[in-house]
């Protein structure tokens, strides 16, 4: 028998436990042990046969690492044939997370008991395939067609009460899953109770599956595995189990067979991959427990708010007693927020909104803090004189943080007596809602600085990026290169609207210039403005954007930018003027408009994405191409179905894009100039991924 799945015959009971950690997932070595203990089961004469999980779960799906590999023998569908057309009785006990695979082999076995802690879910859409070993097949049949969808559509983990409700588990008790199940089984066993097999009950209630296929392909935002997932518990409900069973397989097939699956499955685990850094193993964190915040802005109250949830205490530094206030409030109406979505509780809010944050207009309140943040003007000598005040209040060992989008961390830290204390952290606003945090590592920051840093992200609940330092780190960086990329487009014919539109389809939330007009034009105002006297001649720069800033329009906040909002329309409606200030820059220019589909948009917008991250790669900035895919998946809105800039890049074939870039080039060899890192990758035949996989063995 395999070592995965451990058989004992405990009087007439045979339990089976499952030892596969960390989380039990099915794998070759635990399909092969599930079948092989159910039929020593059937030899030795047992009555009945408990399966659990050893360690922290019951089983937590399919391994998700086989896939895309040539699947072995059995398959799981054939494994919950196996256990419920057994003629012992089988009974799951569950706890931790019993996902996908893992609930489909507990729905094969006859009756279920959970601990309250359990939870249970189908998350397969989640990494672009259906539950493949009949859980769109059974489900519905255990609770409904409507729930079953619900719970197969959205991937989403049903706590055991809702899972007793719903009808998915027959029992919650607590104590431990052998006691727990071996308990269970003898009761079922005195109570004569019958084999229950799901396959056989009958087929649930048909609904308007073509109506809902269209809501629920709607609601993927491009993403089709829901509505894919839906046509599976369809079949379940118009055809018999067996024929449903090769329908769920075909359109199981049919979407292991996208990338889609492919990009999903590279998010989940560079999601994980991402904060493990090889240099930090062994690195302890300093311990942080109060934090100050610099400024009380719309970044410093966001922080504060993150700092606070995360159990933090937070003392806050403004500049006089009513931006105090004002400070105050904004973190106050960030915490109503969470307290209305059930996020936190009343009495949390109070403590978090009481005596854990404190206000102050004096830097000697800092003298306590472990780490501070600054989230001040973003302009050099204001920060240096910020961090020259940190130096003086605050305690040795103390973490000296800047949320600073562009500057040189280096010279920030030159104006401290401590520069092994100074690091980045790069917050995205609303820094209490959005899941990135770039920490940002300078010459001279310490291993263990960066180790806080990042301690300090898992606590906030941030998924973390080390990035090296350069103008926009990671993600600005990259950004401002394509953004550049549209604006040339538009130069060159194209309008801000055509391109937002097209984004929006390749499945952005938001196109680049609603985004624009969301964060403020006097950012990117600010920020050319800034670049102008280094700027090299030939780098094309659009003037028809200033002169929109110039007459105060600044985007939503001013209620006109590339859109006009004075409609009251959602998303505004195109600003008649940037459409005549483009074509008067084009015939100043001497540009004949050119027409471009929708294709050719995103492949440029793409391409040039594509570009600056190998080159941010390629200079170390970004240690991993992975990194550079999780700050978009998490900072930039970028569909976590495609995986990532980088990840897309793989799939698209890097030959092609080069190509791309070279025929740009013909035109703009100055913009379009290939990144090294990609001109090697071609050369040699490799991916982008292949360099992550480099990284982790
Ligand atoms: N297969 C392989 N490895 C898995 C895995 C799986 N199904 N689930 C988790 N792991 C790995 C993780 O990659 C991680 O590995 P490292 O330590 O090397 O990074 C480790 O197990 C621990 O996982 P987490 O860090 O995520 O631990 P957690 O406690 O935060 O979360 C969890 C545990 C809720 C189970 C979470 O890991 C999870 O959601 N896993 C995926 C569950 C899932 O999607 N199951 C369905 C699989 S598809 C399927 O079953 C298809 C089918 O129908 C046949």
């Amino acid at each position: 028998m395999s070592n995965a799945v451990e058989y004992e015959l405990q009087g007439d009971i045979a339990v089976l436990k499952a030892q596969n950690p960390p989380v039990n997932a099915l794998g070759y070595d635990v399909r092969i042990g599930l079948v092989a203990g159910i039929e020593q089961a059937e030899a030795d004469g047992a009555r009945a046969v408990l399966i659990y999980g050893d360690g922290r779960t019951y089983f937590a799906g399919a391994d998700i690492r086989e896939f895309g590999k040539p699947p072995r023998e059995p398959l799981l569908t054939a494994v919950c044939e196996r256990i419920e057309s057994s003629p012992l009785l089988v009974v799951s006990s569950m706890h931790g997370t019993a996902l996908g695979g893992g609930l489909e082999v507990a729905m094969s076995t006859h009756y279920r008991v959970a601990v309250a802690s359990a939870k249970v879910g189908l998350p397969e859409v989640l990494l672009g395939i259906l539950p493949g070993a009949g859980g769109t097949q059974r489900l519905p049949r255990l609770i409904g067609t409507q729930a079953a969808l619900d719970m197969i559509t959205t991937g989403r983990h049903v706590g055991a009460a809702e899972a007793l409700e719903l009808g998915v588990i027959d029992k919650i008790n607590d104590g431990s899953p052998l006691e727990n199940g071996l308990n269970y089984v003898r009761e079922l066993l005195e109570q004569g109770a019958p084999r229950r097999v799901t396959s056989e009950l009958p087929a649930s209630e048909a609904l308007d599956f073509d109506a809902l296929y269209e809501t629920i392909l709607k609601k993927g935002r491009g993403q089709i595995s829901p509505a894919v997932a839906m046509r599976a518990v369809q079949a379940s409900v118009e055809l018999p189990f067996a024929e449903g069973m090769k329908r769920e397989r075909e359109l199981f097939m049919e979407l292991m067979a996208t990338d889609q699956r492919q990009g999903l499955i590279h998010s989940f685990f560079s999601e994980r991959a991402v904060s493990k850094l090889p240099e930090l193993k062994g690195v302890e964190p300093r311990p942080v427990a109060a934090i100050g915040v610099i400024g009380g802005g719309t970044m410093g109250a966001g922080i504060a708010t993150s700092a606070l949830l995360a159990g933090l205490d937070v003392t806050l530094i403004e500049m006089n007693a009513e931006a105090a206030e004002a400070a105050r409030g904004r973190i106050e109406s960030n915490l109503t927020g969470a307290l209305k979505r059930g996020k936190i509780t009343a009495e949390k809010y109070d403590a978090m909104t009481g005596k854990a944050l404190a206000l102050s207009t004096d830097y000697s309140a800092l003298g306590d803090v472990d780490l501070v943040v600054e989230a001040v003007f973003e302009e050099m000598s204001v920060k240096k004189d910020v961090f020259a005040k940190l130096d003086a209040a605050c305690k040795p060992g103390a973490v000296l943080a800047t949320n600073t989008s562009y500057l040189d961390v280096n010279e920030i830290a030159t104006s401290t007596s401590r520069p092994k204390d100074v690091i980045g952290l790069h917050f995205f606003s609303p820094a209490h809602v959005m899941k990135l945090l770039e920490v940002v590592v300078a010459d001279d920051t310490a291993p263990d600085v960066v180790a806080t840093a990042f301690a300090l992200g898992k606590k906030m609940g941030k998924i973390s990026v080390r990035a090296g330092v350069c103008d926009g780190f990671i993600g600005n960086r990259i950004l401002r290169h394509y953004r550049a990329a549209a604006d040339h487009m538009i130069l060159d014919g194209a309008s801000p609207y055509q391109i937002d539109k097209a984004l929006t389809d390749f499945g952005f939330a938001m196109g680049p210039y609603a985004v624009a007009d969301l964060a403020g034009l006097d950012i990117g105002w600010a920020m050319r403005k800034r670049l102008a006297p280094t700027r090299d001649a030939r780098e094309r720069v659009p003037k028809y954007i200033d002169q929109i800033c110039e007459a105060g329009h600044f985007g939503q906040k001013t209620g006109k930018g590339y859109y006009d909002y004075s409609g009251g329309k959602r998303g505004g409606v195109p600003n008649a003027e940037v459409m005549d200030l483009i074509t008067a820059e084009r015939a100043e220019l001497g540009i004949t408009p050119q027409d471009f589909t929708d294709a050719d948009i995103v492949r440029r917008y793409m391409a040039a994405m594509v570009n600056e991250a190998a080159r941010v790669v390629g200079e170390g900035i970004a240690r991993r191409p992975l990194d550079v895919d999780m700050t978009f998946l998490f900072g930039y809105g970028f569909p976590r179905y495609y995986g990532g800039p980088l990840k897309w890049a793989d799939l698209q074939g890097l030959p092609a894009l080069l190509a791309d870039i070279q025929a740009y080039a013909e035109k703009d060899p100055y913009f379009w100039q290939p990144a090294p890192l990609l001109e090697q990758l071609v050369a040699e035949g490799r991916t982008f991924d292949d360099l992550n996989k480099q990284a982790s063995s």
